[in-house]
């Protein structure tokens, strides 16, 4: 029997179980992200049908109207009319009258009953969450591409109240490390507005490609856009494709992606990234680059590069500036990023013109160079109505180790930092210092990061206001967002198993507050309802994240070695096997256990198979880690006919960006 959320109903709460209605304990909401508020209520519910009207009242609110009407036909099969006007309920109504103000730009109060619905809120964004929220209520079947017949679309008699946690819920995709095409940023946009998310952040340049049209500047795409090659093997790998990868955004793409982005209430970011990360752009225009280094092609390796934009150079802000006007004509939105992370002082100390403006402008530090660097961006695009993002390297405070002091200079303050690298106290001192945050804690958000350094569950408990945080300062918070790095991600299954479940416990990160966090219940929102939403609109989660086995390695002391991993073979595959055939001899139940051995890095398996001469009879799907901890590390095999005269091998496929230095053995056994 399916319960209640434990925490849906703390209020006090009318439960009755009438005549004709649904008993209550039968009841539950798996609403993702999970609502502030919900309180069950007498009554049957109301029923959709081909005959139910969409109204709306004012203007403004015709777009959440009708996108709630195009969410439902493809299942539906219903093309429901959306009529101005109208009043209370008999079908259902999107309006701001009478709306509740304390509900902000955002929130939205839902009222089901038998007689029609009401969603009430102050703008249209809430009216369009509060149509999510509606999709979210009807049966799981209502998210099908397709049409689905005999289904009833009840949406049960209820009450909810609810509003965002923070203001800023962002995700971010790197597309400049492996293009992705139109569609597929569309559905992820569309994955955003059914999780409630509202900035999408787009990091669309960086060492490996320029992903964007600059019609002043053609070579950036002509020369940025195209490598031409790509290291596929992991960090450090010598395994490349062998062949050349390009694709950019024309400008009339961006502005169907912004409109599409607009109509489901996201604003996008563009991440324009520099000083550093910034090769693919110096590919184009080397002029930009500091003189004694050799002029450089578009990366064809990922990790960060020396290259790094001439900041001394004059003629680099003209250049900047045309760039950014470009990009202020296509989004409206009122960030813009500019990246600033890792940026590598190598080629700025060997430069003289550097050396010259440090002497001139009194700069003692390389982290003070680019404070002075982001600050002039800042005014430039201020002039441009524009405010400065950055990761929180441009706050001038080092996270990486180098020996330099932090930088004396301080940057402005009206420009936003999001923090993804360096200890907590960075982060409370970049807030208290009065910056606003968004925080991307990388080891907490990083979605391409494996499911054994960053489970589910690490991820759905993920705090963006750290811990001791005095209250005054918690609204400097204005967020989190998780991101999805690109490198080793060359197709969209990868990115979408990466991607998915996380994202989901991401949105209750970003909307539901703490009160109302419970990760029992999201699991079982998530297995209940959620997942099946996700396998009707196609996307490919990653399976059984739930699993939670933690392993020694003495327990597997008995079973039989079958074979190892090693060094050299992470240099070159992703899939590898082993002979089964020494353990396999009669039909039966088997585990294979991966035992890590030495090294710096992890075995990240995706799943693990059993072949019969090649063909596939048992598959294991899910993420496992073999690493400094074994975790979800045993896979489980059923073979229900043996054959004396076949070959057995297990197979499986390491998740690709698993560094390489690491060795360990593979040892299986037949259940007793
Ligand atoms: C980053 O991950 N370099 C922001």
């Amino acid at each position: 029997m399916k319960s209640i959320g434990a925490v849906a109903f703390v209020s006090a709460v009318l439960v009755v179980a009438g005549m004709d209605s649904t008993p209550a304990e039968e009841l539950s909401f798996d609403i993702v992200p999970y609502p502030q508020a919900i309180n069950a209520i007498q009554g049957a519910g109301f029923v959709c049908t081909r005959d139910t009207v969409i109204r709306y009242h004012a203007e403004t609110s015709r777009q959440p109207a009708e996108m709630l009407a195009a969410a439902l036909r493809p299942a539906t099969g219903f093309t429901l009319p959306v009529a101005k006007g109208g009043s209370i309920p008999a079908g259902i109504l999107l309006t701001t009258e009478n709306a509740d103000a304390a509900l902000g730009s955002e929130g939205y109060a839902l009222r089901v009953t038998s007689d029609g619905i009401v969603v009430r809120a102050p703008n249209a964004a809430g009216l369009f969450y509060g149509g999510q929220t509606l999709r979210q209520l009807l049966p799981p079947e209502v998210f099908r591409k397709h049409q689905v017949g005999g289904t009833k679309w009840l949406i049960p008699a209820v009450e909810i109240r609810d509003q965002p946690r923070f203001p800023w819920r962002s995700f971010m995709l790197d597309v400049a490390r492996n293009f992705k095409t139109k569609e597929t940023v569309k559905m992820l946009l569309e994955q955003m507005a059914i999780h409630k998310m509202n900035r999408f952040h787009w990091h669309l340049t960086d060492d490996q490609g320029w992903r964007i049209e600059i019609k002043k500047y053609p070579k950036l795409t002509e020369t940025g856009a195209r490598r031409r090659d790509t290291q596929i093997g992991g960090w450090k790998t010598p395994k490349y494709t062998g062949e050349p990868h390009e694709g950019f955004y024309t400008q009339e793409d961006i502005r169907e992606i912004v409109q599409f982005a607009a109509d489901r209430h996201i604003m996008i970011i563009p991440e324009i990234g520099m000083p550093g990360h910034a090769l693919a752009a110096i590919a184009a225009y080397p002029e930009f680059r500091c003189p004694e280094q050799g002029i450089p092609e578009v990366a064809y390796t990922y990790g960060k590069k020396p290259y790094v934009f001439n900041v001394a150079d004059e003629k680099l802000y003209p250049f900047i500036s045309t760039i950014i006007d470009e990009v202020v004509a296509l989004f409206p939105g009122n960030v813009i990023h500019i990246g600033g992370d890792e940026v590598d002082h190598r080629h700025w100390k060997a430069c003289a013109k550097i050396s010259a403006m440090m002497a001139r402008e009194k700069i003692t530090t390389y982290s003070d160079v680019q404070v002075y660097f982001t600050n002039r961006l800042v005014e430039m695009i201020q002039k441009k109505n524009r405010r400065v993002m950055g990761w929180n390297e441009i706050t001038g405070d080092l996270v990486h180790g180098s020996t330099e002091q932090r930088a004396e200079r301080k940057l402005s303050k009206t420009a936003v930092v999001q923090f993804w690298k360096g200890s907590s106290d960075l982060l409370r001192s970049a807030i208290t210092s009065g910056y606003d945050c968004v925080n991307s804690t990388h080891s907490s958000t990083y979605l391409d990061y494996t499911y054994g350094k960053i489970s589910v569950k690490k991820a759905y408990d993920f705090n963006p206001i750290p811990r001791g945080l005095e209250v005054q300062h918690h609204a400097k918070v204005i967020g989190s967002g998780c991101q999805m790095w690109g490198e080793f991600i060359h197709d969209d299954a990868r990115m979408e198993y990466r991607m998915f479940p996380r994202f989901c416990a991401y949105s209750e990160v970003g909307w539901t507050s703490p009160e109302q966090k419970d990760f029992e219940d999201f699991k079982r929102r998530l297995e209940e309802s959620h997942l099946k939403r996700l396998d009707y609109q196609g996307i490919r989660y990653a399976k059984n994240v739930f699993m939670h086995e933690e392993h020694s390695a003495e327990e597997f002391a008995d079973w039989v070695k079958i074979g190892e991993w090693t060094k050299p073979m992470m240099d070159k595959e992703y899939i590898f096997e082993w002979d089964a055939s020494a353990v396999v001899k009669s039909a039966g139940r088997y585990e294979v256990a991966l035992i890590f051995r030495e090294g710096k890095h992890s075995l990240a398996p995706l799943w693990m198979e059993l072949l019969e001469d090649g063909t596939p009879v048992s598959r294991d799907d899910h993420p496992g880690y073999a690493g400094n901890a074994l975790r979800n590390n045993v896979y489980r095999f059923e073979l229900k006919d043996f054959n004396a005269g076949s070959r057995y091998i297990i197979r499986m496929e390491n998740c690709k960006s698993g560094g390489w230095k690491t060795l360990g053995d593979v040892r299986m056994r037949l259940i007793p």
